[in-house]
């Protein structure tokens, strides 16, 4: 059994169908990507999934669960964990200190209790320090989120939910605001988490870091799956090319260098 199962999964928001008969499985022990043009109802899965939106039908099984109708805490108790695609940092906390409210209470959200008693349930400082340190923020543990580059607090959200230890992890554009080399950076730590036995399932335009890293990858237009596969199969998909990797025009959809997409014959034709 798959470790999260979708299984036609509609989302409408008054008369617009976000979501449509969407299929989706996350193996365990795999990094799933989604991708998709902007309004594609990438983020509308994610919220749908973690419970913060209802499905109008359809199931969502979550390690053996049906988790359809759970509400989104009972959700995260059970390991699913999101990121949010806007940032929300505790400004008046270090980044250590985000990521200790984070991993102290499953209800991190309620941060006056975890201030101002501090240290009630554990945090596992070995796993913080080594998760600031792959992230490349352990210079930066000290500092406030307002002290920091866009950039950074990213891979602070990123840390927040990484040191909570999820079964499965839904990324919302994690890599929106980082450059190259931070883009890089996140791929190789998602990468080896899920090669240690973490499950992720990325959303994310950089196009490079999604078929660079991912076991298979999912397209999503207009709220329906329309491809599936590996990453070359996904850059070989006519369909995918003529929805979304040929849409080079549009700069906000991350489209990659052509050295990364060698197999699309007409970047840019289909949507001409
Ligand atoms: N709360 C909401 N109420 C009404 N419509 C919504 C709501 N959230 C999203 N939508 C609409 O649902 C569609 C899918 O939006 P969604 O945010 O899921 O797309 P996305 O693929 O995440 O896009 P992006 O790449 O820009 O983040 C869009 O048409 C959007 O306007
Ligand atoms: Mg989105």
């Amino acid at each position: 059994m798959s470790l999260l199962e979708l299984d036609g999964l509609t989302v409408r928001y008054g008369g617009l169908a976000a979501l449509s008969e969407a299929r989706l499985r996350v193996e365990r022990g795999s990094l799933v990507g989604l991708i998709g043009p902007n309004g594609a109802g990438k983020t509308t899965m994610i919220d749908c999934l973690a419970g913060f939106t209802p499905a109008t039908s359809g199931r969502v099984i979550f390690d053996g669960h049906n988790v359809t109708s759970m509400p989104a805490h009972r959700r995260t108790r059970l390991g699913m964990i999101r990121t949010f695609q806007s940032l929300e940092l505790f400004d008046d906390l270090s980044v250590r200190d985000n990521c200790r409210v984070a991993a102290s209470d499953p209800r991190w959200w309620e941060p006056p209790a975890d201030v101002v008693r501090p240290g009630r349930k554990a945090v596992d400082g070995a796993l913080l320090d080594d998760t600031l340190a792959s992230l490349g923020l352990t210079a930066f543990a000290g500092l406030y989120p307002p002290e920091l580059s866009h950039g950074h607090r990213k891979l602070v959200g990123i840390a927040r939910v990484l040191v909570r230890k999820p079964d499965l992890l839904l990324l919302d554009e994690p890599a929106a605001g980082l450059d190259s080399v931070e883009s890089q950076a996140l791929g190789r730590q998602l990468r080896a988490r899920v090669d240690g036995g973490a499950s992720i399932l990325l959303i994310d335009h950089d196009m490079e870091l999604v078929l660079g890293i991912c076991d298979r990858v999912y397209v999503l237009d207009f709220g329906r799956v329309i491809a599936e596969g590996t990453p070359d199969e996904i850059r070989a998909n006519p369909a995918v090319v003529a929805a979304y990797l040929g849409a080079d025009a549009e700069p906000d959809v991350g489209m990659p260098p052509e050295s990364v997409v060698p197999s699309v014959p007409s970047i840019g034709g289909a949507t001409a």
